[in-house]
């Protein structure tokens, strides 16, 4: 019997490398049992973050998004393990931070600032085309 081990994008936001809650997160996803594959400090253009969000251009949360996503450094992760596409994005927790459930990285490190839901410290690829996309255009 084999075993399928995916790789999947994490990316600590701005606000997550600000409030130094990068060692934190990190600590999270290898406490579960993930492998770290390949870590990188970025400033990323705003090109590849309209890339990376593209699916959500033309939303009203769009320009706030990609604008916040420029705020600051981002951690980008490449980490590795059996169902980590899916694993990451429990350890996450559901898109806003106000009311993603405690135990989770959102849940138990987050919450609005400022009326700001897109401040909500991680992002993880959400399919294996997801990852595979977009550890492509942070990695390659
Ligand atoms: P991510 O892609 O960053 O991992 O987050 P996600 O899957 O949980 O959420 P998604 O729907 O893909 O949204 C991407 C990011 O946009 C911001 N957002 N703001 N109503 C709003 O103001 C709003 N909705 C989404 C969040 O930063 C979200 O993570
Ligand atoms: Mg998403």
């Amino acid at each position: 019997m084999s075993t399928q081990i995916e790789e999947t994008l994490v990316l600590v936001k701005p606000d997550g490398v600000a409030r130094n809650l990068s060692g934190e997160i990190l600590r999270r996803i290898e406490a579960k049992g993930y492998s770290l594959v390949d870590v990188k400090l970025v400033e990323p253009d705003r090109s590849l973050l309209v890339e990376h969000y593209a699916e959500h251009e033309g939303k009203p949360f769009f320009e706030p998004l990609v604008e916040f996503m420029e705020s600051g450094a981002i951690l980008a992760l490449r980490i590795a393990g059996e169902r980590v596409i899916d694993g990451f994005r429990a350890l996450a927790g559901t898109t806003d931070p106000t009311t993603a459930a405690p135990g989770t990285i959102r849940g138990d490190l987050g919450r609005d600032w400022g009326g700001k839901v897109q401040q909500n410290l991680v992002h993880g690829s959400d399919s294996a085309e997801s990852a595979a996309r977009e550890l492509a255009l942070w990695f390659d």
